[in-house]
């Protein structure tokens, strides 16, 4: 198993670009079913989630080849309709080749995705939407299977009883190549859904409204190969300007979408950093001390994201003061917090609040990745910390950034991937 090894105290200065988004070229990689033909997806990140996402859709037998940040995928010669457990299993988001093969093959079978670290992850929304297209939904042995061969999927008018990104990814797909149209109202808003609307667009599809509250879909019968570069990771850009501020120094960010991130840069000139935006570009100084951030409640977009919650947290224990975290996503996403404590972080969790009172400086420790966007926050608790610190079971990291620690060591870090039986003692 690999580690990731930090010394910290280094400052990070210099200019970077980010990678795609995760959460946008997952569906759209989904969405290249649909299209029947070829499609080339540019500024594909080298992540684990990408290659499950390239694994289950070569299972069905498409052709997908990849030359650096750019995946093709042909699923002209796709021949099945079902995604084994197995498959399932290596990413949580596989739900959403729910829409895309039931929008392509009429049929789906999925094996049942599991919980995951943040939470139970239902999917009541998901199969509830797919009964309002027509579909029978039925379960047999933890298989799924939805089916709508007989009428085919027919537009209809769904109301999202909680504006869920991934139901909402799956009633885009879905009614995209569906009869008649679709009204999705309460839908998600996150910047991916417009990415999706976009790819979808670019094929043909007639989708509206994508980032509002109501998208509406104009079913089609067929779609065209197209080219699509995926939008910057905006979590990803977040987790760096943590980085920046508490490390302190000064970041450029560059050929980022300044709108995704607004609601992260107010939390950071809360906590005494100067953020500049210009045009695609973000500079973050920071001014240590850090002040605390009184309050942050994660909500859906355009309010503060769930997956930046862990990363804002490692920054308050080093701030001045105490700050207060609501988690209002998932039901648990604090497990980064045990973590935390190692390097003297003072947290207090009850339910969905977490209490955190800043401490002058953390002192480096042994910690593991708990989650994603957990094993990030030991990442950034590990730069600025006295001393060095070991982070092991990096896979969880390794689903979402591409090689974090070669993006962190060419803006000052010290710090290295090693492999367990090349440990070497680094004092
Ligand atoms: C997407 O997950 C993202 N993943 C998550 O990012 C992100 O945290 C989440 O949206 C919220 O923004 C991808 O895009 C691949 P949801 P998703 O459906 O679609 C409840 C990361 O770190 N819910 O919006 O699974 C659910 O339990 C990952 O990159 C139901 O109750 O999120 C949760 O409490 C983590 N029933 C809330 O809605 C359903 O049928 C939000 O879930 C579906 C969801």
């Amino acid at each position: 198993m690999n580690k990731i090894i930090v010394n910290g105290g280094k400052k990070l200065n210099g200019e970077v670009s980010v990678q795609g988004a995760k959460n946008s070229v997952l569906p759209i990689l989904v969405a290249t079913l649909l299209v029947n033909g070829v499609s080339v997806i540019h500024n594909c990140p080298y992540i684990s989630d990408v290659d499950a996402t390239i694994k289950i859709l070569r299972y069905l037998g498409c052709k997908v080849t990849r030359e650096e940040h750019t995946v093709i995928v042909d699923s002209s010669t796709m021949c099945r309709n079902d995604v084994p457990d197995s498959l399932m299993r290596e990413m949580r988001s596989s739900i959403v080749f729910l829409g895309g093969i039931i929008g392509r093959m009429g049929k789906a079978v999925l094996s049942t995705p599991g919980g995951c670290e943040i939470g139970l992850r239902p999917i009541d929304l998901h199969l509830s939407a797919m009964e309002q297209f027509g579909a029978k939904v039925t379960t047999e042995n933890g298989f799924i299977i939805c089916s709508a061969e007989e009428k085919g999927l027919c537009g209809t008018r769904i109301v999202l009883s909680f504006p869920s990104v991934g139901a909402t990814e799956n009633i885009i797909l879905a009614s995209t190549l569906a009869k008649g149209t679709t009204i999705i109202s309460n839908a998600a808003r996150e910047p991916e859904i417009i990415d999706l609307a976009d790819f979808l667009n670019g094929c043909g599809a007639k989708i509206y409204g994508a980032g509002d509250s109501t998208i509406v879909i104009e079913g089609v019968s067929r779609l065209n190969s197209t080219e699509h570069t995926v939008i910057p990771d905006r979590i990803v850009a977040a987790t760096y300007l943590i980085a920046t501020a508490m490390t302190g120094g000064k970041v450029t960010f560059k050929d980022v979408i300044p709108s995704h991130l607004g609601p992260i840069i107010q939390p950071l000139r809360e906590s005494g950093c100067l953020v500049f935006v210009k045009e695609k570009n973000v500079t973050i100084s920071s001014q240590k001390p850090l002040k605390r951030i009184k309050m942050i409640r994660t909500m859906p977009h355009p309010g503060f994201p769930t997956d930046v919650q862990a990363q804002m947290m490692a920054l308050t224990t080093i701030a001045d003061g105490t700050s207060v975290f609501i988690e209002n996503i998932f039901e648990s996403r604090y497990k980064h917090i045990g973590e935390l404590l190692r390097f003297g972080a003072k947290i207090h969790a009850e339910g969905r609040m977490a209490v955190v009172e800043g401490v002058k400086a953390l002192n480096g420790a042994n910690v593991k990745a708990t989650d994603l966007r957990g094993g990030s926050a030991m990442l950034l608790a590990g730069l600025s910390a006295k001393g060095k610190t070991e982070i092991s079971e990096i896979y969880h990291i390794d689903r979402g950034y591409e090689e974090p620690e070669k993006v962190l060591e060419y803006l000052g870090a010290d710090i290295k991937r090693m492999k367990v039986n090349e440990e070497t003692t680094t004092e």
